[in-house]
């Protein structure tokens, strides 16, 4: 049942390229240049704003496809984790497309912030993987992701997919608001449909990342640091493994470090840096060039280009295959599950069924 694989979480991130393209495939016309939704579809003209709300891993899939709605459909998201939403009570402003993300569909904090924004918001959108789950059942329109059922505790493959079909909806969004044009949106589905083959070749690199994790092992602390779209991912690279490892993780947005957390950097906290050679690049090198200042270890997951430019000194390197800025999140996804399954293998932790969590929260 794990395929050969050790754990269902190994067999999970090793799905992602197959069910990426599944999740593609369900949501793309049989040409792959358009997007199809479910009935009754969705009518992104008549939104102002969106509210993205979800839990854990969830969130952070909301927190990166803020991004994507801003940048390329140029609408305001406001997103929260569900727990304080629901009891924070906020004002809903009209025109409101509500965003519920849930793997299990049944989270409970998740289910009642949706129960607040039922009569409030325009349109109630959820994203789940889970297709027959209350969440979904509760929405005006429900969006199956399409992962298949995932068994580890840690969330892999629903992570990616969920960013997948938020990443579909940002690109119909802004094609429907007239924020891109037909031949950008064209161009833009077509690397889409390269990802898998993407994180096929990221895959690969899975005993380099064992390696690496074995000196994780021993760290009491690691920080993880990113910029733009690549921040939220930073966040999921602390939750992955401080859920799985037990060791203690922070994300940081790279610019926000000389406020305090450069503190803590010593020899003995590793630092991992998402950069791809992006509009950013530059800069979050820069924050990385005052960590190794400071007798920092830095641990660079960046491209062929990127590791040109700013390999000097740093500790190791992940050397990734080159992505589309605007899809980095999902390929850099799979170092940041196999950095922290394989230090978590190395600890001797039970990986699948981490202490204190369960799949499905369904108590508050
Ligand atoms: C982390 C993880 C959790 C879930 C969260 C939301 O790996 O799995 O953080 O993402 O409990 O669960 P769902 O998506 O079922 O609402």
């Amino acid at each position: 049942e794990k395929a050969g694989h050790k754990h269902f979480m190994a067999k999970e991130i090793a799905e992602q390229p197959t069910v990426i393209a599944e999740a593609l495939s369900y949501y793309l016309s049989a040409d792959g240049n358009g997007i199809v939704l479910p009935d009754p579809g969705l009518d992104f003209t008549a939104y102002d704003r969106i509210v993205m709300v979800a839990c854990g891993t969830a969130f952070y899939a909301c927190y990166t496809a803020k991004y994507w709605f801003e940048q390329v459909a140029r609408i305001p998201v406001e997103i929260d984790v569900a727990s304080e939403f629901r009891y924070r009570e906020p004002p809903v402003a009209p025109n409101t497309l509500a965003i519920f993300v849930s793997q299990s569909g049944e989270t409970a904090d998740t289910l009642a912030a949706l129960r607040y924004m039922a009569g409030k918001a325009a349109t109630i959108l959820s994203v789940v993987n889970v297709a027959e789950s209350s969440i979904a059942r509760e929405s005006d329109l429900a969006l199956p992701i399409r992962a298949g059922v995932e068994v580890g505790v840690a969330s892999t493959k629903a992570f990616s997919c969920q960013l997948t079909v938020l990443a579909l909806l940002a690109l119909e969004a802004a094609l429907q608001r007239g924020e891109m044009t037909a031949d950008s949106h064209a161009v833009r589905l077509a690397e889409l449909r390269s990802l898998p083959g993407l994180l096929t070749r990221a895959l690969d690199l899975d005993e380099w990342l064992n390696a690496v994790s074995n000196d994780l092992a021993e760290s009491r602390d690691v920080l993880f640091l990113g910029r733009g779209m690549m921040y939220p991912l930073a966040l999921e690279g602390a939750l992955k493994l401080k859920e799985i490892s037990y060791i203690h993780a922070e994300g940081y947005a790279s610019g926000e470090l000389k406020h305090g957390p450069i503190a803590l950097i010593d020899s003995h906290t590793p630092v991992i840096v998402f950069a791809p050679h992006d509009t950013l690049f530059d800069k979050t090198v820069s924050n990385m060039q005052e960590v190794m200042a400071r007798g920092g270890r830095v641990l660079l997951v960046s491209d062929r280009k990127g590791l040109a430019l700013a390999s000097d000194g740093v500790w190791q390197t992940v050397t990734m295959p080159e992505v589309p800025d605007l899809f980095a999140p999902i390929l850099y996804a799979i170092p940041a599950q196999l950095i922290a399954y394989h230090t978590a293998v190395a600890k001797g932790t039970d990986v699948d069924q981490p202490r204190n969590l369960a799949k499905s929260v369904t108590v508050e």
